[in-house]
């Protein structure tokens, strides 16, 4: 019977088991945004999971949106991330980067030159930022030109081939979660009036037009991408979610993707308050390899996976807190518990320090 532990291929990635390490941020890359030997410790710990996402990776300067968030558009990030693919193949792991840029969600203050954040159109999103010294208010963003639009698409393809340099698998086009790709995708944030805005399919056209160029630089086999329909973080929302993401998913198919990983409903919020939202027929209409994610335990986890519904689980929290999740669940252990002060501070603490079972 094939389980949570039973092995998998995405595309040219050939996995272990069906544990996936969901990708998160966790703000402490060096000066330059370069990644330390503490991630690759931090990574290696956790390369008993069949696959490792990485936290959000910003594909050029302007992409940035959080303090010490890793990039990789230079030769020091490049030979940083090298060290953290060396240490989870050695142990016997695979991973590849997830692929970022925050769009709106950034302010000048984290931007080169202090320039504004751009997106899809000049609407400023509701909320914080937190600048590396306080939080601030969001600022009203620039909209893209379309004569920027290639330039962008090139910085994907560019980081996803410094991705293959770095020793990475693959990897996944973060279309999720309030940033810039989501804020083209998703109705509320995208009121452009050129090709790129409007109907669903110019809402969606910047994402296909992205998963093109990184595809034709890597190869399909190697990329995957995240979407989060419903999620309202970063103050998005969609009139029309369940039509635009099956148009987007349909769409999905003529890449031959390694996989496309859904966040499904929002953030932590309970079950009984997601906007609805069907989950299956994305599942029905994509034809690659789905990996499902958002609050999955051990049997949530293997009965969607027994029962077909997915072919691999994303864990976020669960791996954070848990480095060897999949021996925990294999003996039925006791979990860790995150220690949510310690996310996005704390160096080795809540990051490197939560302790392996014995024996
Ligand atoms: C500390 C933290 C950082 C996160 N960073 C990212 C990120 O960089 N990229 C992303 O797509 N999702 C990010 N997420 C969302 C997780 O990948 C995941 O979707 C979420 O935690 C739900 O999964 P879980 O219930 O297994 O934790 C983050 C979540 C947390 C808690």
């Amino acid at each position: 019977m094939t389980d949570l532990f039973s092995p998998l291929r995405l595309g040219a990635i050939e996995l272990a088991n069906r544990v996936v390490m969901s990708p998160l941020t966790r703000c402490r890359a060096g000066t330059g945004n370069v990644p330390t030997d503490l991630m690759a410790e931090y990574y290696r710990q956790r390369a008993s999971a069949g696959l490792i996402i990485t936290e959000a990776t910003p594909v050029c300067p302007e992409g940035h949106g959080y303090p010490r968030t890793p990039g990789i558009y230079t030769a020091e990030q490049i030979s940083g991330w090298k060290k953290i693919t060396q240490a989870v193949h050695a142990a016997g792991g695979r991973i590849v980067i997830q692929l970022w840029h925050v769009g709106r969600i950034s302010h000048p203050d984290l931007q080169p030159n202090g320039v504004l954040p751009v997106a899809p159109s000049a609407l400023r999103p509701a909320g914080q930022v937190f600048t590396g010294q306080e939080m601030k208010d969001f600022v009203t963003p620039r909209a893209l030109e379309s004569s920027e639009i290639p330039g962008l698409i090139a910085s994907y393809a560019q980081a996803a081939r410094n991705a293959m340099a770095a020793g990475f698998d693959g990897v996944e086009v973060h279309a999720g979660n309030g940033y810039l790709l989501d804020q083209f995708l998703r109705s509320s944030s995208n009121q452009r009036t050129d090709a790129y805005g409007g109907s669903k399919e110019n809402r969606a056209r910047l994402l296909l037009e992205v998963l093109d160029g990184v595809c034709a630089a890597i190869g399909s086999e190697r990329v995957g991408v995240r979407l989060s329909p419903v999620t309202p973080f970063n103050d998005l929302h969609d009139e029309h979610p369940q039509e635009t993401f099956e148009y987007v998913t349909a769409q999905l198919n003529r890449f031959s993707l390694a996989f496309l990983d859904l966040l499904q409903g929002m953030g932590g919020a309970p079950k009984e308050q997601w906007i609805p939202f069907d989950y299956e027929r994305l599942r029905v209409l994509y034809t690659g390899k789905l990996i499902r994610n958002n609050g999955y335990d051990f049997a949530s986890a293997q009965e969607a996976i027994t029962t077909g519904a997915a072919d691999a689980i994303a864990f976020g929290r669960l791996l954070l807190a848990n480095p060897d999740l999949v021996e925990r669940f294999r003996r039925g252990a006791p979990l860790n518990a995150p220690d949510y002060e310690k996310l996005y501070t704390g160096e080795e603490k809540g990051y490197t320090d939560y302790p392996f079972l014995a024996g």
